[in-house]
């Protein structure tokens, strides 16, 4: 779908800025925004394009470059941090084979830390795009990337 017709779906309110920028986020294949994408965002709230920018930086959740078409976000917070979430991040790095921040060749995959991902009693917790993953253990995060795999081989 054109950005245009998913921008115009929100109202030009600038409070929507975020859901906005989600949604055409979320429209790119390999999960960013363009300066492009940026400037219509701005055009369409009638706000600068500095500003537009000054939000996608602050918000971690937001990239300027193509990441994988899964982007894995694991929770670094104390919380998880203290069941495990070192070393399950450790086990999902060696699964997919690279390192945090990192992207795969084949744009399948990047990996992030992320502050509380809003699920502590579930600790420790990784969201992949919109899909939460929670009580998190070795078991669990082979299945998670087994089934990723079995559905792009479909
Ligand atoms: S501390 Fe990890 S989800 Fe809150």
């Amino acid at each position: 779908m054109d950005n245009r017709d998913i921008i115009s779906k929100f109202e030009q309110r600038k409070d929507n800025m975020l859901n906005i920028l989600h949604a055409v986020q979320n429209n790119n294949p390999n999960n960013y925004l363009t300066t492009e994408d940026l400037k219509l965002v701005a055009e369409y709230l009638n706000t600068t394009y500095s500003s537009v920018y000054g939000v996608v930086k602050y918000y971690s959740m937001f990239s300027l470059k193509p990441r994988g078409k899964y982007v894995i976000r694991v929770c670094k917070s104390p919380l998880c941090h203290m069941m495990d979430g070192d070393n399950l991040m450790q086990e999902i790095k060696d699964i997919i084979g690279i390192g945090l921040g990192e992207t795969t060749d084949d744009l399948m995959f990047s990996i992030e830390s992320s502050e509380c991902l809003g699920h502590c009693a579930h600790a420790p917790v990784m969201m992949i795009n919109e899909k939460v993953y929670k009580n998190l253990d070795s078991f669990k995060i082979k299945n998670v990337f087994q089934s990723i795999k079995l559905n792009e081989q479909k």
